[in-house]
């Protein structure tokens, strides 16, 4: 994905993008005062980034299998764990957005579709503790290296390993009800639909549905159109690299919104990774 293309999708999202100031529904206002202009740093920002690094500086050469986008070209290569966790995994910013979603709706079963070797599994989980979490990863060899982070952090995050296809439902049907799942994998328009509407089956009016890289490709933001405009949907907030979806049956008109925090810069962080 060329970086000018993102740039331009960004400029378009940044002039219709709307700022606490202008939303009136108290949902709304509640999620981006909590959630996007929240600053407080949390004692488990810098333990993650700590781990994040130690990854970063670990040159072990692993086999990759990759399922997803792109498997057609990539499939079985030869990768550092370096070159993973440099490349492959959600920034901080990204991250820390994340555990502030988790910590304000705080959901009691998660899934995250598309784990990598971690680090933010441990945002996610870190955010509401107690809750029951599945992570899922294809590739056998980076979901041994998920398993291991989750353990030097003390985290009870059960990781699946195998096509998103069959873990995804086994995942759904261990938790029956689902509060929350990140979507963070396979962007492709079908499967992301697919997962959605899988996951559609076991929502309830108080799930949370989180959408990675919804303006990555032109594929992305056709399936991110449909998802937000499902019937079922009576939130959808494009925050640009997140996509978030909730289903409260108590908002009369859905509320499909795109929503800046007032002061984000993502030039600072680099627009993508
Ligand atoms: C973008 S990475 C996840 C990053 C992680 N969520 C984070 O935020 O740091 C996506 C992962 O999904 C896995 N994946 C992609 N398609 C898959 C599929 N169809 N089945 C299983 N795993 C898949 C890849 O192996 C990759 O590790």
């Amino acid at each position: 994905m060329s970086h000018i293309k993102i740039v331009i999708r960004f400029i378009k999202y940044f002039f219709r993008a709307r700022t606490k100031y202008d939303i009136h529904s108290p949902i709304v206002y509640d999620f981006i005062m909590n959630v996007l202009e929240d600053r407080r740093t949390f004692y488990i920002f810098g333990r993650a980034e700590g781990k994040r690094l130690s990854l970063k500086q670990n040159h072990t050469k692993i086999s990759v299998t990759d399922l997803g986008a792109g498997s057609l070209v990539n499939n079985n290569k030869t990768k550092s764990i370096s070159t993973i966790a440099k490349s492959a995994l959600s920034p901080g910013y990204q991250c820390k957005m994340l555990f502030r979603i988790i910590n304000h709706f705080k959901p009691k079963t998660m899934i995250e579709i598309g784990a990598s070797l971690g680090i933010a599994s441990i945002y996610q989980k870190s955010g509401s503790l107690n809750a029951k979490m599945i992570a899922l990863e294809g590739c056998p060899n980076i979901s041994e290296v998920a398993r291991n982070v989750y353990q030097n952090s003390n985290l009870d995050i059960k990781v699946k390993t195998g096509n998103f296809d069959t873990t995804f439902k086994e995942a759904l049907l261990e938790l029956k009800s689902i509060d929350y799942v990140f979507f963070d994998g396979n962007h492709q328009y079908q499967p992301t639909l697919d997962y959605f509407n899988t996951a559609l089956e076991h929502a309830h009016s108080n799930s949370v549905f989180v959408f990675d890289d919804i303006h990555w490709s032109s594929d992305m933001e056709r399936a991110w159109e449909e998802i937000r405009m499902h019937p079922k949907v009576t939130v959808a907030l494009d925050l640009f690299h997140f996509g978030l979806i909730l289903f409260h049956d108590e908002i009369e008109h859905p509320i499909r919104k795109s929503v800046i925090p007032w002061r984000y810069k993502p030039w600072r962080n680099g627009f993508w990774g």
